[in-house]
């Protein structure tokens, strides 16, 4: 018995700290997508996967800025991102996450191998410290100058100037990014993950893959210096009480660095599939079988990681244990270059992005994927422009494709009472045609093999070309009246045609392409039946089969609806009717009153108030608790002016320990509300004029 050729596919998880937008959509999900359905067509048993990435600083700092619990912010990006996936029409086996029992329990699984097979050492070091929050900050929580290059906002783990991988430790002038003030170094341990001990192995194996897989030049650029530099032993634990906990002794409050165990949620997301689908051994059927065929799609910023630590952590693991447990390795690592949006660098935090479903609730999906698949960043950075997208929507989709669909199915509903006619003798326009369709089909297969998407998109485009030109060639709206045998023939192989764009079309468009068999009058189940090899048949709609109902595929776009997005650009997401943003469930956490009767809280009158020099969000006030006058430091600064809250009365927690906020002494907190919709901060105000010092309860 021939075995179907296993293939797992793989999309980068994107952290769920926000919507996704369509610089990620071109690195790691559309064009695994297309691969996928190809690999399906020809009929493998493929499985893609994907989910969301919970854990780390990027969900922390979420958290922080807006004043939120990391889970709250999982908790509602991660079904957001799930739907636009399934709004993307993405054929995703799964879509897991990295908060779920089962992946915990996966990455301290794996953990515990590598750390008895010795892979793993613990060494006491200088981290940084905040103590006016009272917190460790890991890496991403400092940001200071490149002391490679001088750039001045380096994030503690990595240089976007040099795209360096930093130890926060050697920053220059660090900075907390919890409270701006200089933060301090303490001892603390953690566990190293010994990568200078695996660096020939893992070269050996880049290098091999190299030679007889093609991988991406960008790849192996990005190895080959790391290489060059040298594997250095990672710290893999971090000071964090928010991810996968570390599963040994005297690790109370670390986490597994999200590196080390995110990569993992690809194994722990298949081994959910599997359960779901009623087979829960399924998953070791790839990832435990080295005729697997193993593919991650990423963008560059992901390449270190992918390339190098996970197929380190993998060898490992592997030598570790048995045989028959051992990790398949990827066959290839498909990274693309960036996106940029209308000639600029894509930015989230000063809102040049374009949002996936903005665009998925203006337009129809295909035209979304259709367009970013010629914008795909496969060699080298490119741009996202909207006036391209309707260019391409317009001139390729509408008056390419959907021209040779339309034509072809109104005159035959119209001159063949709706039936496919009988094809008769064949001819040599006929047979070019079938050829020339043929021959794109195993183009177009090759270059989506080869991760040339773009290309691909383009040769499947020339198979409507090639309709179009047999049909302005054979003018069959002539030969109807003076040939009809020839005009039947002619819109016979037109069918044949369509048949097979709908084959070939269908990784790139796929709703489109569906609608298309099914206006052939296709039933659902013989068009899932076909597979991608049909496409170069010239017989697929039989004679004498009744067309479905003909009707556009593809409106054009009007200037005035891509000038409505575009107009978009640079405005905060939060303004543009996005509904919440700050969404925290009703808590859970049940209190005796007795604690909540420990909270002092008082009425105050704000008597002073002014900016804390250097420090963009914090007010200096002074206020008047009746009994006593007290300074506090609070965060409000970006939404209100000193002078404008002076003599306001607000709620003060007084019996809080006093913190340092930038120097400055704090002996209460302020209560305020952080609004839903993410537009800042607002006082909790009293209603009438109240004595300072009334106990609020
Ligand atoms: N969340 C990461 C990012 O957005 C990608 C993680 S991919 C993983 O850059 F598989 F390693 F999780
Ligand atoms: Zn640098």
């Amino acid at each position: 018995m021939s075995e179907k050729q296993k293939i797992l596919v793989t999309s980068a998880l994107p952290y769920a700290n926000g919507p996704l937008h369509v610089g990620q959509l071109a690195g790691a999900y559309l064009p695994a997508d297309i691969f996928v359905r190809y690999h399906r067509r020809l009929g493998s048993d493929v499985v893609y996967i994907c989910g969301s990435d919970e854990h780390g600083v990027a969900i922390t700092l979420a958290a922080d800025a807006q004043n939120t619990t990391p889970k709250a912010i999982v908790d509602f990006h991660h079904p957001r991102l799930k739907r636009t996936f399934e709004r993307l029409n993405f054929t995703l086996d799964y879509y897991g996450r990295t908060s779920s029992p089962l992946h915990h329990e996966t990455a301290r699984a794996f953990f515990r191998v590598l750390h008895d097979a010795g892979y793993l050492s613990i060494h006491t070091g200088e981290q940084f410290y905040d103590s006016s929050a009272d917190r460790w900050l890991p890496d991403r929580y400092v940001e200071g100058t490149c002391p490679h290059c001088g750039f001045e906002n380096a994030r503690g783990d990595e240089c976007e100037g040099c795209g360096r991988w930093i130890e926060a430790r050697t920053l220059i002038h660090p900075k907390s990014k919890l409270t701006g003030a200089t933060p301090e170094l303490r001892n603390t341990s953690h566990w190293y993950f010994r990568l200078s001990e695996l660096q020939d192995e893992v070269k050996h194996w880049v290098e091999a893959r190299d030679a007889s897989m093609g991988w991406k030049p960008n790849v192996l650029n990005y190895c080959r210096s790391w290489f060059k530099d040298g594997l250095r032993d990672r710290p893999v634990t971090r000071d964090l009480d928010w991810g996968v906990k570390v599963p040994l002794d005297g690790a109370e409050g670390k986490a597994i660095y999200v590196w080390f165990e995110n990569v993992l949620g690809y194994v722990s997301s298949t081994k959910e599939w599997a359960a779901e689908q009623g087979d829960p051994e399924r998953w070791r059927e790839f990832w435990l079988n080295r005729d697997c065929r193993l593919f991650h799609f990423i963008g560059k910023d992901n390449i270190v990681f992918h390339a190098i630590l996970f197929p380190a952590m993998i060898f490992a693991y592997n030598e570790a244990v048995d045989e028959a447990e051992r990790f398949v390795l990827p066959e290839n690592i498909p990274a693309n270059e960036f996106l940029n949006v209308e000639g600029k660098k894509l930015s989230t935090s000063r809102n040049w992005a374009v949002w996936v479903d903005d665009v998925l609730d203006a337009f129809p999906t295909d035209y979304l994927r259709y367009y970013m698949t010629f914008c795909l960043p496969e060699t080298r950075d490119t741009d996202f422009s909207w006036y391209e997208f309707a260019e391409r929507v317009n001139s390729e989709l509408a008056d390419i494709y959907g021209n040779l669909a339309n034509r072809t199915l109104v005159f035959i509903q119209r001159y063949f009472d709706g039936v496919v006619p009988e094809p008769g003798e064949s001819d040599d326009a006929a047979r070019v045609l079938g050829s020339e369709v043929a021959r794109l089909v195993g183009e177009v297969a090759r270059s989506i093999e080869d991760f040339r998407f773009r290309g691909a998109a383009k040769l499947m485009m020339y198979v409507a070309r090639a309709g179009n030109k047999y049909f302005d060639e054979q003018q069959p709206w002539i030969t109807r009246r003076e040939d009809p045998a020839a005009c039947a023939r002619t819109m016979y192989h037109l069918c044949q045609t369509l048949a097979s764009l709908a084959i070939v079309s269908e990784p790139f468009v796929p709703a489109s392409a569906a609608r298309l068999a099914e206006q052939l009058g296709i039933p659902r189940k013989t068009y899932e039946g076909w597979l991608w090899e049909d496409a170069a048949r010239d017989d697929l709609v039989p004679t004498g089969t009744k067309l479905g109902r003909t009707e556009v595929l593809f409106t054009k776009l009007e200037p005035e609806e891509i000038e409505r997005q575009r107009a978009k650009l640079g405005k905060p997401l939060k303004t543009r009717e996005e509904g919440p943003v700050n969404v925290l469930p009703l808590s859970e956490d049940r209190l005796d009153i007795a604690d909540f009767t420990r909270l002092d809280l008082r009425v105050a009158r704000i008597i002073a108030a002014e900016r804390v020099p250097k420090a963009k969000k914090l007010l200096r006030l002074e206020v008047d608790l009746g009994l006593e006058k007290r300074q506090i430091v609070a965060g409000i600064a970006e939404f209100y002016e000193p002078e404008e809250i002076v003599g306001k009365l607000i709620v003060v927690v007084v019996n809080l320990k006093p913190a340092k906020l930038m120097g400055v002494q704090s002996r209460g907190m302020l209560l305020a509300a952080t609004t839903v919709e993410g537009d800042g901060l607002r006082l909790v105000t009293l209603d009438g004029d109240i004595t300072p010092g009334s106990k609020v309860s």
